[in-house]
């Protein structure tokens, strides 16, 4: 079965504590058979969303970018996961912008009312949230969440779960963790077997 699995990464800092921990996600991802991509939002060309509202009238966003095709890969994929560091108590500017730019999606969905993702397809169709901090607190990632809860709502994907490993500061960065770099890689295996178990007991056809 052909599941698609798509990583971005809403970190600055290439090859650092959270694009590695995506990796290892990926890897697992891929270990369980998935075909998987990695985007890197940093090395894309994008602007922020201004407010015009243009796609409460036509359901599109009126900014063409890098960002236009990522959103239609975005609605192929199965899997999504969406990685950030904790900046400021929340996600990067990056990744914000990125989700921002998805307001087309919602209008399309709450305003024209001409996106529908059934029960099933949600199901069938898996996001989750990969994130770091440097801090230990419990709390850390709390800000985050609820935009990546939007976020998915707005795409079609059940939010699954969170990979998050916080404290990197004590631990001198993600390769100091004793558990995350594995504990990424057995979430991604899981996540797939996951969907394909769905999928093939699923009672319709996929959407
Ligand atoms: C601008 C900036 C703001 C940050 N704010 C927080 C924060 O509010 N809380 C926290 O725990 N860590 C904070 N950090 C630390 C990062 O979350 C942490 O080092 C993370 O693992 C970096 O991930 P990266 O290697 O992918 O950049 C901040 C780092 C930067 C650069």
């Amino acid at each position: 079965m052909d599941i698609k699995v798509l990583g971005i990464s809403g970190s600055p800092r290439r090859h650092g504590n959270t694009e590695t921990l995506l990796d290892s996600f990926l890897a697992g991802a891929e270990e369980a058979g998935a075909g998987i991509e990695k985007i890197v939002l940093r090395d894309l060309k994008y602007a922020t969303c201004t407010g015009c509202n243009a796609c409460h009238n036509s359901g599109v966003c009126v900014m063409k970018d890098d960002l236009t095709k990522l959103y239609k890969k975005i609605l192929e994929v199965d899997i999504l996961a969406v990685a950030s560091p904790i900046y400021s108590m929340g996600i990067t500017a990056g990744l914000k912008g990125f989700i921002d730019r998805g307001q087309y999606l919602w209008a399309k969905k709450f305003v024209l009312k001409k996106l529908y993702f059934s029960t099933e397809h949600i199901k069938q169709h898996k996001g989750l949230f990969i994130s770091t901090a440097g801090q230990s607190w419990n709390d850390v990632f709390d800000a985050a969440y609820p935009i990546v809860t939007a976020f998915f709502d707005s795409t079609g994907f059940e939010y699954y779960d969170n990979v998050i490993a916080n404290n990197m500061d004590a631990y001198g960065g993600i390769q100091g963790h004793p558990t995350a770099l594995a504990d990424a890689k057995t979430k991604g295996e899981e996540v797939v077997r996951e969907v394909v178990s769905l999928i093939s007991t699923g009672t319709s056809e996929r959407q």
